[in-house]
């Protein structure tokens, strides 16, 4: 799928005539908008990050699939990233709340709900070590994770 002609004006409106590190350090907000735009990124999408940037196609591929804040498959309206760092786990959390969510939720990690509401992935530290565990929904953190914290979570964006 095309980026939006939005997403194009945006971009295109500063590629051609930015230096090598400028645009480097532009990759990621331009990554993003053309997520926004479509839920994830799709190949086209990327490809067209690359050429308006000037950029490698391989690089623009390598740090979209990288960070944990990008998708490159079609997702729920809701993406539940549980965290599987190594504080998470001594705090109770990565896989007891990866296995409580997805036992609700009738998922496992990588999978969406069959009402498209909800997909479940775990991903490395999301730098909340401190009030771990932790998770993310969309842009949103949850920290300090617990059975009941965890339920509230799930009530809340059933109504949403
Ligand atoms: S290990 Fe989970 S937030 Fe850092």
């Amino acid at each position: 799928m095309p980026m939006a002609t939005t997403s194009r004006t945006e971009i295109a409106g500063h590629g051609a005539r930015l230096t090598d590190p400028v645009r480097q350090s532009m990759l990621l907000t331009a990554l993003y908008l053309a997520q926004e735009r479509h839920g994830y990124l799709t190949p086209e999408a990327i490809e067209e990050v690359a050429s308006r940037l000037d950029l490698p196609l391989g690089h623009v591929f390598s740090t979209a699939t990288f960070y944990s804040l990008f998708r490159t498959q079609p997702s729920g309206r809701f993406v539940i990233q549980v965290c599987d760092g190594l504080s998470c786990y001594l705090r109770d959390g990565a896989d007891k709340v990866a296995d409580y969510i997805g036992g609700k939720l009738g998922i496992r990690p990588g999978e969406t709900s069959a009402d498209g509401r909800v997909t479940l992935e775990r991903v490395q530290c999301l730098a909340s070590c401190g009030t771990a565990p932790a998770l993310r929904v969309n842009d949103a953190l949850y920290e300090n994770l617990t059975p009941t914290s965890l339920d509230a979570l799930l009530e809340r964006l059933g109504e949403n």
